[in-house]
Protein backbone atom coordinates (compact mmCIF):
# COMPACT_ATOMS: atom_id res chain seq x y z
CA UNK A 1 0.00 0.00 0.00
CA UNK A 2 1.36 3.19 -1.27
CA UNK A 3 2.25 5.39 2.24
CA UNK A 4 -0.37 8.03 2.91
CA UNK A 5 0.74 12.39 2.66
CA UNK A 6 0.75 14.59 5.27
CA UNK A 7 -2.49 15.83 4.28
CA UNK A 8 -4.01 12.81 3.81
CA UNK A 9 -2.66 11.37 7.38
CA UNK A 10 -4.17 14.55 8.74
CA UNK A 11 -7.26 14.27 7.22
CA UNK A 12 -7.77 10.76 8.72
CA UNK A 13 -7.25 12.32 11.77
CA UNK A 14 -9.71 14.26 11.49
CA UNK A 15 -12.24 11.85 10.27
CA UNK A 16 -11.36 9.70 13.19
CA UNK A 17 -12.02 12.93 15.75
CA UNK A 18 -15.04 13.39 14.35
CA UNK A 19 -16.23 9.96 14.89
CA UNK A 20 -15.36 9.78 18.37
CA UNK A 21 -16.51 12.87 20.10
CA UNK A 22 -15.98 12.20 23.48
CA UNK A 23 -18.90 11.17 25.27
CA UNK A 24 -19.66 8.63 26.93
CA UNK A 25 -16.69 7.56 28.38
CA UNK A 26 -18.01 5.63 31.19
CA UNK A 27 -21.53 3.85 30.16
CA UNK A 28 -24.36 6.35 30.33
CA UNK A 29 -26.58 6.86 33.64
CA UNK A 30 -30.15 8.59 33.91
CA UNK A 31 -33.91 7.82 33.62
CA UNK A 32 -35.87 6.69 30.38
CA UNK A 33 -39.75 6.47 30.35
CA UNK A 34 -40.68 3.00 29.20
CA UNK A 35 -40.52 0.21 30.75
CA UNK A 36 -42.29 1.96 34.07
CA UNK A 37 -44.74 3.84 31.78
CA UNK A 38 -45.39 2.47 28.53
CA UNK A 39 -47.05 3.90 25.41
CA UNK A 40 -49.67 5.83 28.39
CA UNK A 41 -51.41 8.60 26.63
CA UNK A 42 -54.75 8.85 28.13
CA UNK A 43 -53.64 12.32 30.47
CA UNK A 44 -57.22 12.52 31.30
CA UNK A 45 -57.67 9.40 32.78
CA UNK A 46 -53.99 8.94 33.98
CA UNK A 47 -52.75 12.22 34.34
CA UNK A 48 -49.85 11.12 36.96
CA UNK A 49 -48.67 8.62 34.55
CA UNK A 50 -48.82 9.75 30.56
CA UNK A 51 -46.28 10.36 28.31
CA UNK A 52 -46.29 14.17 28.92
CA UNK A 53 -44.01 17.12 29.27
CA UNK A 54 -44.95 16.39 33.18
CA UNK A 55 -43.81 13.60 33.70
CA UNK A 56 -40.83 14.64 31.94
CA UNK A 57 -40.56 17.98 34.42
CA UNK A 58 -41.41 15.66 37.62
CA UNK A 59 -38.69 13.20 36.89
CA UNK A 60 -36.12 15.71 35.98
CA UNK A 61 -37.11 17.19 39.34
CA UNK A 62 -36.48 14.16 41.83
CA UNK A 63 -33.43 13.37 40.09
CA UNK A 64 -32.41 16.97 40.67
CA UNK A 65 -33.60 17.07 44.47
CA UNK A 66 -33.19 13.27 45.73
CA UNK A 67 -29.10 12.89 45.24
CA UNK A 68 -29.37 11.03 42.21
CA UNK A 69 -26.99 13.82 39.89
CA UNK A 70 -24.64 14.21 42.65
CA UNK A 71 -24.38 10.56 42.05
CA UNK A 72 -24.39 10.75 38.02
CA UNK A 73 -27.54 10.18 36.91
CA UNK A 74 -27.95 12.78 34.48
CA UNK A 75 -29.67 11.74 31.33
CA UNK A 76 -33.99 11.85 31.18
CA UNK A 77 -35.10 9.94 28.09
CA UNK A 78 -38.14 10.84 26.34
CA UNK A 79 -38.91 7.18 24.38
CA UNK A 80 -41.23 6.40 22.17
CA UNK A 81 -45.44 7.99 21.93
CA UNK A 82 -44.26 11.55 21.97
CA UNK A 83 -45.05 12.50 19.08
CA UNK A 84 -47.90 13.74 16.92
CA UNK A 85 -49.16 11.62 14.34
CA UNK A 86 -48.23 13.81 11.77
CA UNK A 87 -45.05 16.08 10.37
CA UNK A 88 -44.86 19.86 10.70
CA UNK A 89 -45.34 21.80 7.15
CA UNK A 90 -41.74 21.99 6.88
CA UNK A 91 -41.38 17.88 7.50
CA UNK A 92 -40.48 18.11 10.76
CA UNK A 93 -41.21 15.85 13.63
CA UNK A 94 -43.47 17.32 16.13
CA UNK A 95 -44.67 16.75 19.93
CA UNK A 96 -48.27 16.05 20.41
CA UNK A 97 -49.50 19.43 21.45
CA UNK A 98 -51.72 18.25 24.17
CA UNK A 99 -48.98 16.66 25.91
CA UNK A 100 -46.79 18.47 25.44
CA UNK A 101 -47.89 22.31 25.00
CA UNK A 102 -44.54 23.96 25.58
CA UNK A 103 -42.85 21.88 23.00
CA UNK A 104 -39.43 19.88 23.17
CA UNK A 105 -36.77 22.84 23.24
CA UNK A 106 -38.74 24.28 26.56
CA UNK A 107 -38.19 21.23 27.88
CA UNK A 108 -35.05 20.56 27.32
CA UNK A 109 -34.24 24.25 28.87
CA UNK A 110 -36.07 23.06 31.93
CA UNK A 111 -34.01 20.09 31.83
CA UNK A 112 -30.61 21.57 31.62
CA UNK A 113 -31.74 24.61 34.14
CA UNK A 114 -30.70 21.27 36.81
CA UNK A 115 -28.16 20.46 35.27
CA UNK A 116 -29.19 17.41 33.37
CA UNK A 117 -29.81 16.05 30.19
CA UNK A 118 -32.19 15.42 27.82
CA UNK A 119 -32.53 11.87 25.63
CA UNK A 120 -35.35 11.43 22.86
CA UNK A 121 -36.62 8.62 20.43
CA UNK A 122 -36.90 8.53 17.21
CA UNK A 123 -37.17 5.33 14.85
CA UNK A 124 -35.27 4.53 11.82
CA UNK A 125 -37.69 2.84 9.31
CA UNK A 126 -41.38 4.31 8.43
CA UNK A 127 -43.11 3.95 12.23
CA UNK A 128 -41.89 3.89 15.91
CA UNK A 129 -43.07 0.46 17.30
CA UNK A 130 -46.08 1.84 19.06
CA UNK A 131 -46.55 3.96 15.05
CA UNK A 132 -46.05 7.01 15.14
CA UNK A 133 -43.85 9.26 12.83
CA UNK A 134 -40.70 6.80 11.43
CA UNK A 135 -37.21 8.51 10.27
CA UNK A 136 -37.30 7.55 6.44
CA UNK A 137 -33.71 7.69 4.82
CA UNK A 138 -34.94 10.65 3.80
CA UNK A 139 -35.92 12.12 6.69
CA UNK A 140 -32.53 11.24 8.76
CA UNK A 141 -30.70 14.97 7.91
CA UNK A 142 -33.52 16.76 9.06
CA UNK A 143 -34.66 14.88 12.41
CA UNK A 144 -31.12 15.23 13.38
CA UNK A 145 -31.04 19.13 13.01
CA UNK A 146 -34.82 19.08 14.43
CA UNK A 147 -33.59 17.04 18.16
CA UNK A 148 -30.03 19.12 17.83
CA UNK A 149 -32.10 22.54 17.56
CA UNK A 150 -34.17 21.59 20.30
CA UNK A 151 -30.93 21.06 22.34
CA UNK A 152 -31.63 17.45 22.88
CA UNK A 153 -28.23 15.56 24.20
CA UNK A 154 -28.82 11.71 23.42
CA UNK A 155 -30.85 10.31 20.50
CA UNK A 156 -32.24 6.09 21.22
CA UNK A 157 -32.61 5.19 17.55
CA UNK A 158 -34.80 2.42 17.14
CA UNK A 159 -35.08 0.09 13.90
CA UNK A 160 -38.90 -1.17 14.32
CA UNK A 161 -40.77 -1.15 10.54
CA UNK A 162 -36.97 -0.76 8.19
CA UNK A 163 -35.38 -3.83 6.44
CA UNK A 164 -31.98 -4.82 6.97
CA UNK A 165 -30.95 -2.73 4.06
CA UNK A 166 -32.19 0.25 5.00
CA UNK A 167 -30.44 -0.16 8.84
CA UNK A 168 -27.61 -0.77 7.48
CA UNK A 169 -27.71 2.77 5.02
CA UNK A 170 -30.11 4.34 8.45
CA UNK A 171 -27.48 3.85 11.41
CA UNK A 172 -23.95 5.04 10.18
CA UNK A 173 -25.99 7.76 8.28
CA UNK A 174 -27.51 9.10 11.26
CA UNK A 175 -24.02 8.85 13.14
CA UNK A 176 -22.90 11.28 10.18
CA UNK A 177 -25.97 13.69 10.72
CA UNK A 178 -25.73 13.79 14.28
CA UNK A 179 -22.18 14.98 14.06
CA UNK A 180 -22.70 17.03 11.12
CA UNK A 181 -25.36 19.13 13.82
CA UNK A 182 -21.97 20.30 15.43
CA UNK A 183 -24.05 19.48 18.89
CA UNK A 184 -22.53 16.66 20.64
CA UNK A 185 -24.92 14.15 21.34
CA UNK A 186 -24.79 10.60 22.46
CA UNK A 187 -26.18 7.75 20.13
CA UNK A 188 -27.49 4.70 21.00
CA UNK A 189 -28.67 2.08 18.09
CA UNK A 190 -30.92 -0.32 18.70
CA UNK A 191 -29.72 -1.93 15.20
CA UNK A 192 -28.20 -5.17 16.55
CA UNK A 193 -31.67 -6.38 18.42
CA UNK A 194 -33.03 -6.27 14.39
CA UNK A 195 -30.29 -8.93 13.52
CA UNK A 196 -30.52 -11.18 15.89
CA UNK A 197 -27.49 -9.34 18.49
CA UNK A 198 -24.65 -11.52 17.39
CA UNK A 199 -21.90 -12.08 14.70
CA UNK A 200 -21.45 -12.54 11.37
CA UNK A 201 -25.01 -10.48 10.77
CA UNK A 202 -23.82 -7.81 13.07
CA UNK A 203 -20.41 -5.94 13.23
CA UNK A 204 -19.60 -4.86 16.30
CA UNK A 205 -16.57 -3.10 15.34
CA UNK A 206 -18.95 -0.75 13.01
CA UNK A 207 -21.05 -0.22 16.09
CA UNK A 208 -18.22 0.60 17.87
CA UNK A 209 -17.12 3.60 15.33
CA UNK A 210 -20.75 4.97 14.72
CA UNK A 211 -22.51 4.35 17.82
CA UNK A 212 -21.92 5.30 21.83
CA UNK A 213 -24.42 2.36 23.06
CA UNK A 214 -26.46 -0.42 21.46
CA UNK A 215 -29.11 -2.29 22.57
CA UNK A 216 -28.04 -6.35 21.56
CA UNK A 217 -31.24 -8.09 22.92
CA UNK A 218 -34.69 -8.13 23.91
CA UNK A 219 -36.51 -5.49 25.84
CA UNK A 220 -36.65 -6.04 29.34
CA UNK A 221 -39.54 -6.82 31.45
CA UNK A 222 -40.50 -5.94 34.74
CA UNK A 223 -39.97 -9.52 36.28
CA UNK A 224 -36.68 -11.47 37.65
CA UNK A 225 -37.40 -13.85 34.56
CA UNK A 226 -36.84 -11.11 32.33
CA UNK A 227 -33.54 -9.95 34.03
CA UNK A 228 -32.78 -13.38 34.50
CA UNK A 229 -33.13 -14.27 30.82
CA UNK A 230 -30.87 -11.11 30.07
CA UNK A 231 -28.55 -12.10 31.76
CA UNK A 232 -28.16 -15.49 30.52
CA UNK A 233 -28.04 -14.78 26.46
CA UNK A 234 -25.29 -11.80 27.36
CA UNK A 235 -23.05 -14.46 29.50
CA UNK A 236 -23.41 -17.44 26.74
CA UNK A 237 -22.77 -14.26 24.46
CA UNK A 238 -19.68 -13.12 26.46
CA UNK A 239 -17.09 -13.71 23.66
CA UNK A 240 -18.64 -11.81 21.14
CA UNK A 241 -20.05 -9.09 23.35
CA UNK A 242 -17.67 -8.54 25.88
CA UNK A 243 -14.78 -7.24 23.36
CA UNK A 244 -16.75 -4.79 21.91
CA UNK A 245 -17.51 -2.60 24.94
CA UNK A 246 -15.05 -0.04 26.15
CA UNK A 247 -15.17 4.00 26.67
CA UNK A 248 -17.14 5.34 24.27
CA UNK A 249 -19.04 2.27 23.25
CA UNK A 250 -21.25 0.17 25.80
CA UNK A 251 -23.60 -2.64 25.25
CA UNK A 252 -27.30 -1.77 26.69
CA UNK A 253 -28.87 -5.01 28.46
CA UNK A 254 -31.79 -2.51 28.67
CA UNK A 255 -33.05 -0.71 31.67
CA UNK A 256 -32.53 -1.06 35.17
CA UNK A 257 -36.23 -2.27 36.82
CA UNK A 258 -35.32 -1.46 40.41
CA UNK A 259 -37.85 0.03 42.26
CA UNK A 260 -41.17 -1.38 40.44
CA UNK A 261 -42.89 -3.82 41.22
CA UNK A 262 -41.31 -7.29 39.55
CA UNK A 263 -37.81 -8.11 41.92
CA UNK A 264 -37.15 -8.68 45.42
CA UNK A 265 -35.13 -7.40 47.43
CA UNK A 266 -31.73 -9.63 46.77
CA UNK A 267 -32.90 -9.74 42.86
CA UNK A 268 -32.85 -5.89 42.59
CA UNK A 269 -29.30 -6.23 43.88
CA UNK A 270 -28.40 -8.95 41.68
CA UNK A 271 -29.68 -6.81 38.66
CA UNK A 272 -27.82 -3.77 40.22
CA UNK A 273 -24.18 -5.91 40.86
CA UNK A 274 -24.52 -7.64 37.02
CA UNK A 275 -25.12 -4.25 35.37
CA UNK A 276 -22.21 -3.00 37.19
CA UNK A 277 -19.97 -5.91 36.61
CA UNK A 278 -21.12 -5.90 32.42
CA UNK A 279 -20.26 -2.10 32.47
CA UNK A 280 -24.24 -1.75 31.73
CA UNK A 281 -25.79 1.80 30.96
CA UNK A 282 -27.63 2.43 34.12
CA UNK A 283 -30.71 3.90 32.77
CA UNK A 284 -33.19 3.37 35.38
CA UNK A 285 -37.18 3.11 34.78
CA UNK A 286 -39.19 3.55 37.33
CA UNK A 287 -41.22 6.28 39.13
CA UNK A 288 -38.85 8.11 41.09
CA UNK A 289 -41.33 9.88 42.81
CA UNK A 290 -42.41 6.87 44.65
CA UNK A 291 -39.51 4.83 45.82
CA UNK A 292 -38.98 2.57 48.60
CA UNK A 293 -36.24 2.67 50.72
CA UNK A 294 -34.68 -0.55 49.59
CA UNK A 295 -34.69 0.16 45.88
CA UNK A 296 -33.13 3.43 46.56
CA UNK A 297 -30.36 2.34 48.62
CA UNK A 298 -29.61 -0.11 45.84
CA UNK A 299 -29.77 2.51 43.01
CA UNK A 300 -27.57 4.83 45.27
CA UNK A 301 -25.02 2.23 46.42
CA UNK A 302 -21.91 4.22 45.68
CA UNK A 303 -19.62 1.20 45.22
CA UNK A 304 -21.84 -0.65 42.56
CA UNK A 305 -22.08 2.83 40.65
CA UNK A 306 -18.29 3.51 40.88
CA UNK A 307 -17.68 -0.35 39.78
CA UNK A 308 -19.81 0.57 36.81
CA UNK A 309 -18.37 3.61 36.01
CA UNK A 310 -14.75 2.55 36.56
CA UNK A 311 -12.95 4.20 33.97
CA UNK A 312 -10.75 1.59 32.57
CA UNK A 313 -14.30 0.86 31.16
CA UNK A 314 -13.52 -2.98 30.79
CA UNK A 315 -16.71 -4.97 30.57
CA UNK A 316 -16.49 -7.79 33.26
CA UNK A 317 -17.18 -11.81 32.20
CA UNK A 318 -18.94 -14.60 33.60
CA UNK A 319 -15.84 -16.85 34.89
CA UNK A 320 -17.49 -19.78 36.04
CA UNK A 321 -21.37 -21.83 35.52
CA UNK A 322 -21.03 -24.35 38.65
CA UNK A 323 -23.69 -27.37 38.27
CA UNK A 324 -24.66 -26.01 41.76
CA UNK A 325 -26.21 -23.31 39.60
CA UNK A 326 -23.81 -20.39 41.06
CA UNK A 327 -22.08 -18.42 38.77
CA UNK A 328 -19.12 -15.89 39.77
CA UNK A 329 -18.29 -12.74 37.17
CA UNK A 330 -15.16 -10.97 37.87
CA UNK A 331 -14.57 -7.54 36.41
CA UNK A 332 -10.73 -5.74 36.41
CA UNK A 333 -11.13 -2.38 37.33
CA UNK A 334 -8.52 0.25 37.84
CA UNK A 335 -5.65 0.49 40.53
CA UNK A 336 -4.97 -3.44 40.69
CA UNK A 337 -8.70 -3.88 41.98
CA UNK A 338 -11.24 -6.06 40.91
CA UNK A 339 -15.19 -7.37 41.75
CA UNK A 340 -16.60 -10.25 41.97
CA UNK A 341 -20.50 -11.55 42.10
CA UNK A 342 -21.53 -14.95 42.90
CA UNK A 343 -24.94 -15.53 41.80
CA UNK A 344 -27.22 -18.00 42.25
CA UNK A 345 -29.36 -19.36 39.99
CA UNK A 346 -31.41 -21.25 42.89
CA UNK A 347 -34.99 -21.51 44.20
CA UNK A 348 -34.29 -23.41 47.63
CA UNK A 349 -32.50 -21.95 50.01
CA UNK A 350 -29.11 -19.55 51.10
CA UNK A 351 -26.46 -21.88 49.28
CA UNK A 352 -23.13 -22.47 50.90
CA UNK A 353 -20.55 -22.33 48.00
CA UNK A 354 -16.78 -23.06 48.81
CA UNK A 355 -14.38 -21.15 46.83
CA UNK A 356 -10.83 -19.17 47.17
CA UNK A 357 -9.26 -16.12 45.34
CA UNK A 358 -7.00 -18.23 43.72
CA UNK A 359 -9.51 -20.82 42.38
CA UNK A 360 -10.70 -17.82 40.60
CA UNK A 361 -7.57 -16.93 39.07
CA UNK A 362 -6.35 -14.74 41.39
CA UNK A 363 -2.35 -14.62 41.75
CA UNK A 364 -0.73 -15.10 45.16
CA UNK A 365 -0.97 -12.17 47.46
CA UNK A 366 -2.94 -10.29 50.33
CA UNK A 367 -6.89 -8.95 49.70
CA UNK A 368 -9.26 -7.29 51.50
CA UNK A 369 -12.62 -7.76 50.21
CA UNK A 370 -15.12 -4.67 50.47
CA UNK A 371 -19.05 -5.94 50.21
CA UNK A 372 -21.03 -3.64 47.80
CA UNK A 373 -24.45 -4.67 49.86
CA UNK A 374 -23.67 -4.90 53.44
CA UNK A 375 -20.85 -2.40 53.91
CA UNK A 376 -18.39 -5.31 55.39
CA UNK A 377 -14.97 -5.78 54.69
CA UNK A 378 -13.36 -8.75 55.17
CA UNK A 379 -9.60 -8.28 55.56
CA UNK A 380 -6.32 -10.64 56.27
CA UNK A 381 -6.98 -12.55 52.46
CA UNK A 382 -4.59 -13.98 50.76
CA UNK A 383 -5.24 -16.20 47.50
CA UNK A 384 -5.17 -19.40 48.83
CA UNK A 385 -7.45 -18.70 52.34
CA UNK A 386 -10.68 -21.00 52.26
CA UNK A 387 -13.90 -19.05 51.48
CA UNK A 388 -17.32 -20.12 52.53
CA UNK A 389 -20.06 -17.79 51.15
CA UNK A 390 -23.66 -18.21 51.89
CA UNK A 391 -25.83 -16.42 48.83
CA UNK A 392 -29.17 -15.84 48.70
CA UNK A 393 -31.41 -17.74 46.14
CA UNK A 394 -31.71 -15.31 43.06
CA UNK A 395 -29.06 -13.01 44.78
CA UNK A 396 -25.95 -11.84 44.80
CA UNK A 397 -23.03 -11.63 47.23
CA UNK A 398 -20.49 -8.51 45.48
CA UNK A 399 -17.13 -7.80 46.27
CA UNK A 400 -14.81 -5.05 45.66
CA UNK A 401 -11.26 -6.27 45.57
CA UNK A 402 -8.13 -4.80 46.36
CA UNK A 403 -4.56 -6.00 47.11
CA UNK A 404 -2.55 -4.85 50.20
CA UNK A 405 0.30 -4.88 51.39
CA UNK A 406 2.19 -6.80 53.53
CA UNK A 407 3.07 -4.74 56.36
CA UNK A 408 -0.73 -3.81 56.31
CA UNK A 409 -1.68 -7.08 56.49
CA UNK A 410 0.44 -8.13 59.59
CA UNK A 411 -1.83 -5.97 61.14
CA UNK A 412 -4.89 -8.10 60.89
CA UNK A 413 -2.09 -11.34 61.94
CA UNK A 414 -4.38 -12.50 64.11
CA UNK A 415 -6.66 -13.65 61.18
CA UNK A 416 -4.60 -15.96 60.23
CA UNK A 417 -6.25 -19.30 60.29
CA UNK A 418 -7.34 -19.13 56.81
CA UNK A 419 -10.60 -19.79 56.73
CA UNK A 420 -13.41 -17.44 55.90
CA UNK A 421 -17.26 -17.90 56.51
CA UNK A 422 -19.00 -15.43 55.19
CA UNK A 423 -22.93 -15.30 55.58
CA UNK A 424 -25.03 -12.45 53.79
CA UNK A 425 -28.14 -12.81 55.63
CA UNK A 426 -26.99 -12.91 59.23
CA UNK A 427 -25.27 -9.39 58.23
CA UNK A 428 -21.77 -10.76 59.72
CA UNK A 429 -18.63 -12.64 58.62
CA UNK A 430 -16.77 -14.85 60.94
CA UNK A 431 -12.84 -15.58 60.65
CA UNK A 432 -11.59 -18.77 61.82
C1 LIG B 1 -38.89 -1.18 21.22
C2 LIG B 1 -37.67 -0.86 22.10
C3 LIG B 1 -38.14 -0.47 23.49
C4 LIG B 1 -39.06 0.74 23.40
C5 LIG B 1 -40.23 0.41 22.48
C6 LIG B 1 -41.07 1.65 22.21
O1 LIG B 1 -39.57 -2.33 21.65
O2 LIG B 1 -36.80 -1.96 22.18
O3 LIG B 1 -37.03 -0.17 24.31
O4 LIG B 1 -38.33 1.83 22.92
O5 LIG B 1 -39.77 -0.09 21.22
O6 LIG B 1 -42.12 1.40 21.34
Amino acid sequence: MRALTVTQFLALILLTLALDNGLLRTPPMGWMAWERFRCEVDCKDDPGNCISENLFRDMADRLAEDGWKELGYEYVIIDDCWMSLLRDEQGRLQPDPSRFPGGIAKLARYIHDRGLKLGIYGDMGSHTCMGFPGTTLDKIEIDAQTFASWGVDYLKFDGCYSNPVEQMLGYPLMSKALNATGRPIAYSCSWPVYLGGLPPKVNYSLLGDICHLWRNYYDIQDSWDSVKDIIEWFSDNQDDLQPAAGPGQWNDPDMLIIGNFGLSVDQARSQMALWAIMAAPLIMSNDLRNLDSSGRAILQNKVAIAINQDPMGIQGRRLLKEKSHIEVYWRPLSQSASALVFLSQRTDMPYLYHTSLAKLNYEAGNYEAYDVFTGLTVKGLNATTELTLSINPSGVVMWYIYPVQQSKQAETHHYHHNKVLYFTEVKHHTVL
